[in-house]
């Protein structure tokens, strides 16, 4: 014979139980949510490329042959320990202060390699890669090693008369004399030929950036 307080009992230990439930998916939700974003954000968000002074146009402009000059900088000034990189600025003896023309006074280089990003150094033919031997010419394209594209350029302008200033960061390609701009992409991280998706795959260091620059 049944007992209806203990069927009442059951019934109310049954909906909080439920309730409880529910109070935990939805606490564990609004808490998750946040915590997913946190995680998902990096590979979504797209940082800001602060433009940065290399110094005075007189510094870059002694180069003989190819020996571009190294310069370093921080791209904030609040994180100086994460984002200081280094520059190459090679000095084409061009007179055009416009960085995409074919005269153009500077090509200036990353020195991350492409492959998995240590840094490259300048050689007198263009540069090299400790790690794992990739080369790259004295345009930036990939010669020999695992590196799977040129290194990335900077756009630059001179500004208050004379400063040299890094004002973008572009990944490229090297066709011939033609140079194609790509947003920047991850060390490893192929240019074309990829699915869409495969971006979320790589770690997001796509600067927010305007136009992407037509050339050729
Ligand atoms: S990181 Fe440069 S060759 Fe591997």
């Amino acid at each position: 014979m049944s007992n209806p307080k203990r069927e009442t009992t059951t019934t109310r230990r049954g909906l909080l139980g439920v309730a409880t439930v529910g109070l935990g998916a939805t606490i564990g939700g609004v808490i998750a949510a946040p915590v997913a974003g946190a995680l998902l954000a990096p590979a979504t968000q797209e940082a800001t490329f602060r433009p940065v002074s290399l110094g005075p146009i007189g510094a870059f402009t002694a180069e003989t042959g190819f020996a571009p000059t190294a310069a370093p900088y921080v791209d904030d000034p609040n994180q100086p320990l994460v984002s200081s990189g280094l520059a190459y600025v090679h000095h084409t003896g061009g007179a055009d202060r416009d960085w995409l023309s074919p005269r153009a006074m500077f090509v200036v280089f990353s020195n991350r390699c492409t492959h998995v990003g240590c840094p490259a150094a300048a050689t007198t033919a263009g540069f090299a890669c400790p790690c794992h031997g990739s080369q790259f010419d004295a345009r930036g394209a990939r010669i020999a090693g695992p590196a799977i594209r040129p290194l990335d350029r900077f756009q630059w302008e001179i500004r208050k008369g004379d400063e040299l200033w890094i004002t973008q960061r572009w990944s490229v390609l090297i066709d011939g004399d033609r140079v194609r701009y790509f947003p920047v992409k991850a060390p490893g991280q192929p240019l074309t030929g990829q699915l869409p998706a495969a971006d979320a795959l790589y770690p997001a260091v796509t600067y927010n950036h305007g136009p992407v620059p037509k050339t050729g």
